[in-house]
Formats: structure tokens, C-alpha cells, sequence
């Protein structure tokens, strides 16, 4: 505990001489996640991380989460320096759709927009017509819907699957998926939610269809938070990643929360609801980016966007943020 107030210590002065601030995803430690709050940083979903980017006047943005956020926030923030804790902290379905089997997919359908998680590649977003969050997907897409345009998807295959069955859009999905989500299993969480029937099911949509069946409330992560601090149920089992019990504890400090289970009795599970990726940022990990990367010194741990990519990205990037405006 000592080391981690002294590291905490030596990264609060690190960031301010180097006018940086921390914006943390939901999934990352309890540590860093009190660490950004406390430094006037930011915790969020993958939009409000892209929005407060953006707005915030820092000109060194530190960005613990995984790859996909330092490039959107580099990308929306091209004269900013972008640090990670860990630049292999990748993500599954940003693995699953490399961009030159994107760009064959896109170039085989001519007539169709391409709408793309923000679990992607600046190249990937650089080739799609638009970029959404789980958070604003189901709305973006009924939108397109709306406007008679036919869609590709990518590259998560359960929330397009999600997204085409409340839409009614007619969509061809990438057959990406999570590695956290993908574990969930719908027989074990209906034993589990038998087992408590007062609880609510709170259920990210990157989870199999058969999960999301079983859902009172299907959302992103700042969606379920805002479930478990506004729905009246005392408990609530959790389909997401678990290092969202953090902030789920101090939104609602008296509910109790259940993790859903990954595997059936005797199975075991690969990932157990928390995210490799994720874990690899840490508190000791920023302190010593911010060290390599003092004033004048450039460091390994930078994101770097190339300019023509960063352009294209930021044009599909930005229609999600005004529509969400
Ligand atoms: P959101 O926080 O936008 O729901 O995204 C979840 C996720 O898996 C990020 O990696
Ligand atoms: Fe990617 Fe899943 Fe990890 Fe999120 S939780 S970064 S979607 S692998």
C-alpha cells in the first residue's frame, strides 16, 4: 500500500510537469481509475474517453485502456502527445480485422456503408464510412437504417448481431468477437439468477446472443453503471468485464454485485470476465512512461497516427461525436 500512495505520489507531479491527464477505461484497475479522477482526468466508456480528449486542454494525453483508445484519442487529437502505459495492450477485435481484409470486404460490397466498432485500427477507421461505440451503435445504425442505406459491419460479430435484431437493418457481419464476452455462458447465468432471483441482469452487448437473451438491461459500460446506481433491485449479476465493480461499488455503495459466470460447473474459463490487455496497464508501468517521456525526451510508449490515416479516421470518428452531440 505504501508503494502504491508513493507511486501514486511521484505520477501526480510527473503529470504536472508535463501538463498531462489521465483518462482511464472502466476495465482498468481500481488504482488507476481513482488515480484519474483524483488528477481531474477522466473514467469512462470508449465515447466520453474520446470526448474528454478532445475537450480537455492538457497537451499530453494519457491514455490507459487498451491500443484502440490511444489511437482514437491521437487521431482526434493529432497535435497532442498520446502516451499508454503499454503499447501491447491490444484488443481481440481490433486483432480479428486487419485492414486489408477489411478494406477486400468493403471493396466486395460497393453498395453498402461500413460501420465500424471503435474496437479498430486508425486503418480500419480510415477506410469505414462511420465509427460507433457500443454505447451508440443501436442508435446510429437505426439512424442509417432510416435513410435506406444497406450496411457492413465489423468487426465484433455479437454486437452486430445485437445491433441488426433491435434495428431491423439489413447488415453483413465480421465475425470478430471479445475474448472477456465470448466466455459467458447463458445455462450457468440462469442457474445463477434462480439461485438470486431479486437481481437484475445487466449484460454488455459484446456477449453471445444467448446472454443478451437472458438481459433485463443490455448496454455499455457507463449504461449498466447508470442501471445499478438507478434500477431498485439490492442485487445485480454482472455480464462484463469485472473491473467495472469498482465504479459499479461507488455508485450504488449498498448493492450487491454478482459476477456472471464464464464456464459451467467443472469448466474453466480462458479469460474469467477481466481482460488480459487491460491488465497490463499499471500503476508502476505510467510512472515510468511519464519518466522516459519528460520534456524533450521521446518516448517509446508515444501513439503515433500517420497524418493521411489520422485524416480519413478523424472524418468517421468525428460523425459519431456530432451525432452523439
Ligand atoms: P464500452 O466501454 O464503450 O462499453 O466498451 C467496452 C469495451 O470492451 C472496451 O474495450
Ligand atoms: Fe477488446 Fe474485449 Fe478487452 Fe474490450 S474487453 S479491450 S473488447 S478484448
Amino acid at each position: 500500500a505504501e508503494e502504491r500512495a508513493s507511486l501514486k505520489t511521484r505520477i501526480k507531479t510527473l503529470m504536472k510537469e508535463q501538463d498531462a491527464v489521465l483518462v482511464a477505461h472502466y476495465y482498468t484497475s481500481a488504482d488507476l481509475q481513482d488515480l484519474a479522477e483524483e488528477t481531474g482526468g477522466c473514467v469512462s466508456d470508449s465515447l466520453e474517453m474520446a470526448r474528454f480528449g478532445h475537450a480537455h486542454p492538457a497537451r499530453t494525453l494519457t491514455v490507459a485502456g487498451v491500443k484502440f483508445m490511444g489511437e482514437t484519442a491521437k487521431i482526434l487529437n493529432p497535435e497532442k502527445r498520446v502516451l499508454m502505459p503499454d503499447l501491447g495492450a491490444e484488443c481481440s477485435l481490433d486483432l480479428a480485422c486487419p485492414a486489408d481484409e477489411f478494406t477486400a470486404f468493403c471493396d466486395a460490397h460497393p453498395d453498402r456503408l461500413s460501420v465500424v466498432y471503435a474496437n479498430t485500427s486508425a486503418e480500419v477507421k480510415a477506410r469505414a464510412d462511420w465509427v460507433v461505440t457500443s454505447g451508440i451503435a443501436v442508435k446510429i445504425v437505426k439512424y442509417l437504417h432510416q435513410q435506406g442505406h444497406k450496411l457492413l459491419w465489423a468487426p465484433d460479430r455479437h454486437l452486430g448481431e445485437y445491433v441488426r435484431r433491435v434495428s431491423g437493418a439489413d447488415m453483413i457481419l465480421w465475425q470478430g468477437s471479445c475474448v472477456v464476452h465470448e466466455a459467458f455462458k447463458a445455462e450457468a447465468l440462469k442457474s445463477l439468477h434462480a439461485a438470486h432471483p431479486a437481481a437484475a441482469v445487466l449484460v454488455h452487448p459484446e456477449s453471445p446472443e444467448s446472454v443478451i437473451a437472458l438481459a433485463d438491461i443490455v448496454g455499455s459500460t457507463t449504461q449498466l453503471i447508470e442501471a445499478v446506481r438507478t434500477l431498485p433491485n439490492p442485487e445485480f449479476i454482472v455480464a462484463t468485464d469485472n473491473g467495472i465493480f469498482h465504479k459499479m461499488h461507488a455508485a450504488a455503495p449498498g448493492k450487491t454485485l454478482i459476477e456472471a459466470p464464464t464456464a459451467g460447473e467443472g469448466a474453466t474459463c480462458v479469460s474469467c470476465a477481466h481482460c488480459p490487455w487491460m491488465a497490463m496497464n499499471g500503476l508502476r508501468k505510467l510512472a515510468a512512461v511519464l519518466e522516459s517521456a519528460a520534456v524533450g525526451k521521446r518516448s517509446a510508449n508515444e501513439i503515433h497516427v500517420e497524418e493521411s490515416v489520422g485524416q480519413r479516421a478523424r472524418r468517421s470518428i468525428q460523425k459519431m461525436l456530432d451525432f452523439a452531440a
